[in-house]
């Protein structure tokens, strides 16, 4: 309740700044050149060790600290963050925070961060505004912290494989950091998941140390500046994307809440050439196929029943489920191991009970509050759809996503159903884990509307009973 307090508080003020910025950009937009970066250092990974830096396969999470300084005439409420076009598409999540203190005595709070349409940089650099707690007086400097999330941007290299070869990627980015302002000092280090690298552009000073590529320091760099660099290195990582997730969550006030998940998977990375050898693939797996996969873990409650998983030829028994208290990890193992470019398509299904996750608000409302995201970590999702079925009867659905969603509406019919049940759509696209973030829908619903069901059927049974009788008792005899 606290954290929700704050929260809103928060928001408030990001409101208030929000304004207060629209106001100060259309009076002056020369004024937020003015600040400058004092030290900027960039860690981009492409690593699973590095908690801070969340490997995802595909992607990368880049940890980016910074100090802004002001020396402008005027306090300064928004700070800008540029990424080139050919990052902007690929660009499924930012997050920023502003730090004070260090080490134990650090404290973080989070920054909204919006995508500025009124000004764009130049070469068409997107820009993104960070709304700052408190605006930036002349002379003052804060610390920002930034992290952001690239999908899909490593390229293979080559694009086509065959079952022995290693995959090798390729990386572009820049060795300094695009910025509409002056940076005065700054370094980038990008990890990436082996030691071996094939090629790295060179913009001195850089240095390579084994897994580690570091560009910088560098002084003095103007705005906007921009030094392609492209890394060459190998990455056996399967790139596994969901192209598709469709859930649906069916609630039904009789205590039980039913998930359906379809999912069509894809290994994204290089294309794999010519026959596939099973012996080969089984007797020899560190070298043969080894940017391959063959199961995934998929994270679910820690209370689900009936659990099933199959595709489009029956159950596949080869799927694991361990549960305790806190979680419950089911391992899938789809009918044959996933190598560059197939495919597979497959249903997990599961049960939960009511009271885990469908909840009353004080004003007499009812609210399911579940996870968004995908339960297979380690995955990007191209396209999820989340669709919440209510019960018959329910009204003004109302839903609260902590980010950007498409919202529609469906009517699902089911046996014994008159009005039908209203369905609350949820789409969205380029999905990482960080948006496993819990997400509520509430609605009205009077309990009379459980009855309707059981009334329907006695009375079905009751007309079916008088009938009988009146049958057994009328006098159908020609006779008199
Ligand atoms: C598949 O598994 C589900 C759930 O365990 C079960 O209800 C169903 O009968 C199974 N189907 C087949 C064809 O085995
Ligand atoms: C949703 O559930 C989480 C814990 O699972 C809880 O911390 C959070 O407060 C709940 N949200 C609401 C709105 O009840």
């Amino acid at each position: 309740m606290e954290v929700y307090k704050a929260r809103s508080h928060l928001t408030l003020n990001f409101a208030l700044l929000a304004s207060l910025s629209l106001c100060f950009l259309s009076s002056s937009s020369l004024a937020w050149p003015e600040l400058q970066i004092v030290t900027a250092e960039r860690r981009g990974c492409i690593d699973l060790e590095d908690i801070n830096c969340l490997f995802l396969i595909i992607f990368l999470i880049k940890c980016w600290t910074f100090q802004v300084q002001n020396d402008g005439a005027s306090p300064a409420s928004d700070v800008f963050l540029a990424f080139p076009p050919q990052q902007v598409k690929h660009l499924s999540l930012i997050q920023a925070a502003e730090v004070a203190g260090k080490k134990r005595k650090k404290s973080v709070h989070q920054l909204d961060v919006k995508s500025s349409d009124q000004v764009n940089g130049p070469n068409g650099a997107k820009l993104y505004s960070i709304s700052l707690r408190n605006p930036l007086s002349t002379g003052g400097s804060v610390s920002l912290e930034v992290s952001y999330v690239l999908t899909q941007l490593l390229e293979p290299f080559p694009v086509e494989i065959s079952q022995s070869e290693p995959q090798l990627v390729l990386y572009r980015d820049s060795a300094s950091i695009l910025s509409p302002y002056v940076i005065k000092q700054q370094t980038t280090v990008i990890r990436i998941p082996t030691t071996k690298v094939e090629s790295f552009t060179r913009v001195e000073p850089s240095t390579h140390m084994r897994s580690e590529l570091k560009y910088g320091p560098y002084e003095d760099k103007p705005s906007y500046s921009y030094t392609p660099i492209v890394v060459h290195f190998q990455n056996n990582n399967p790139f596994a994307v969901v192209e598709e997730l469709v859930r649906e969550i069916e609630i039904s006030h009789w205590g039980n809440l039913q998930f359906t998940e379809h999912y069509t998977l894809v290994h994204n990375g290089a294309k794999h050439k010519g026959g596939f050898s099973r012996v080969e693939y089984q007797s020899r797996p560190s070298i043969s196929g080894v940017s391959s996969f063959k199961h995934l873990v998929a994270k679910l409650p820690p209370r689900v029943h009936s659990v099933y998983y199959r595709d489009n030829i029956g159950n596949i028994s080869t799927s694991h489920l361990r549960t305790s208290y806190s979680k419950s990890e089911l391992e899938i193992e789809p009918r044959y191991p996933l190598l560059g470019g197939w495919k597979a398509t497959f249903v997990i299904g599961y049960g939960l009970p009511l009271q885990d996750v469908l909840f009353e608000s004080s004003d007499g409302k009812r609210y399911l509050n579940f996870s968004f995201g995908c339960p297979i970590a380690e995955t990007v999702v191209n396209k999820i759809t989340n669709k919440v079925v209510l019960p018959e009867g329910s009204k003004n659905p109302h839903v609260v996503v902590p980010f950007s969603v498409e919202r529609s509406a469906e009517t699902k019919y089911t046996y014994l159903d008159i009005v039908g049940r209203p369905v609350v759509v949820l789409e969205k696209e380029n999905v990482v884990p960080e948006h496993n973030s819990l997400f509520q829908v509430y609605y009205d619903f009077h309990p009379m509307f459980m009855l309707a069901e059981p009334l329907m059927l006695t009375s079905v049974f009751f007309f079916l009973f008088v009938a009988a009788l009146a049958y057994l008792h009328m006098d159908i005899s020609i006779r008199k």
